[in-house]
């Protein structure tokens, strides 16, 4: 109730919309109404109240709440069950829970701050309060458990469309996962699966979005790598939950696409987004390190790396520089 309250007053920031309207609108009472004004303003939302006219939402608060995404949330399944964690372990680890639980495709748990972000290959993911969006999204594809890396780079190919989107900056992929503006990190994926020997049960997609964080919210050691989308634009502040709307929105876009017509148009926009591919560059896995032009991806999102003999190596995990 209190998103669909939110939105009716988004749509009708310009000008006034009176208690009755609201009550009859959302089919709730006078006294439900101003409860739910009241609860709003405690939250920080700035509404101004004029007898006979009613109330006008001057300012937003920049939250990510069930309330706040669905207020601005126009998808069909993805995201239709939010969880918000003020503060949380990982919302990896939670959305693992909520999945062995039976939760439903879609579902996302959302956090304002993780305490123990996990990123890949065992790093941690700076996740403090009040800048990033932190979350992760339960699918349940009815595919091979081997498929599902592609499942991290349609999440790519979603999250740079979304920054663009939403903020009109134009980000690129850096195999696998890695979503990059101006060549410093913005947004990282962490795709974990539990699955049968032949089947999926769910896959976990956690994103990690700088959002509006600012040089002095990094620590040290991130500071020559790591970006935010406002840092790149200037300074300017966006509302993460119209960010995670929009990746919700193109999520579920690619995501129909995949169930219905498979990975190829997947791959296609992957390969069109990433500034991997014709480039020169080193592979350090836990073996090795190779040097070598990446050819491509293939079907399951595995980098083709043609070597200075002419040999193609097949990369499934590494870093790449
Ligand atoms: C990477 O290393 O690039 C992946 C980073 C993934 C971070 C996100 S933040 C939300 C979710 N919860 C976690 O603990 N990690 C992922």
């Amino acid at each position: 109730m209190r998103g669909k309250l939110l939105q009716l007053l988004m749509q009708t920031s310009d000008t006034f919309v009176s208690g009755q309207e609201i009550s009859e609108r959302l089919g709730i009472s006078r006294t439900a109404v101003w409860k739910h004004i009241e609860e709003l303003r405690k939250n920080g939302y700035e509404l101004e109240a004029v007898p006979r006219k009613g109330y006008r939402l001057v300012h937003t608060p920049n939250h990510v709440t069930k309330a706040e995404i669905e207020a601005v949330l126009s998808t069909n399944r993805l995201g239709k069950n939010i969880v918000y964690k003020g503060e949380v372990t990982s919302t990896q680890a939670l959305a693992h829970d909520l999945a062995r639980s039976g939760a439903e495709e879609g579902t996302i748990v959302v956090a304002d701050e993780q305490r123990e972000g996990k990123g890949r290959l065992g790093r941690e993911w700076h996740s403090p309060p009040g800048t990033g969006l932190w979350c992760s999204l339960i699918l349940r594809p009815d595919v091979p458990p081997q498929n599902a890396p592609q499942l991290t780079l349609l999440t790519a190919v979603a999250v740079t469309e979304a920054i663009k989107e939403a903020t009109s900056i134009d980000a690129s992929i850096k195999w696998p996962n890695d979503i990059l503006i101006d060549q410093k990190k913005t947004a990282g994926i962490l795709t974990e699966m539990q699955s049968e020997p032949d089947r999926v049960q769910a896959v976990i997609i956690g994103m990690g979005i700088n959002v509006n964080q600012q040089m002095e919210h990094f620590p040290d050691e991130l500071l020559s790598v790591a970006t935010s989308l406002s840092i790149s634009s200037n300074q300017q502040t966006y509302s993460r939950a119209q960010v995670i709307a929009v990746i919700l929105q193109r999520l579920e876009h690619w995501y129909d696409e995949y169930l219905k017509n498979g990975f190829t148009k997947v791959k296609q926009q992957w390969e069109k987004l990433s500034v991997t591919i014709g480039k020169e560059i080193t592979a350090t896995t836990v073996q090795k390190t190779i040097r070598g032009v990446a050819k491509g991806i293939t079907e399951d999102g595995v980098l083709m790396l043609r070597k200075p003999d002419g040999d193609i190596e097949h990369i499934y995990s590494a870093d790449i520089h």
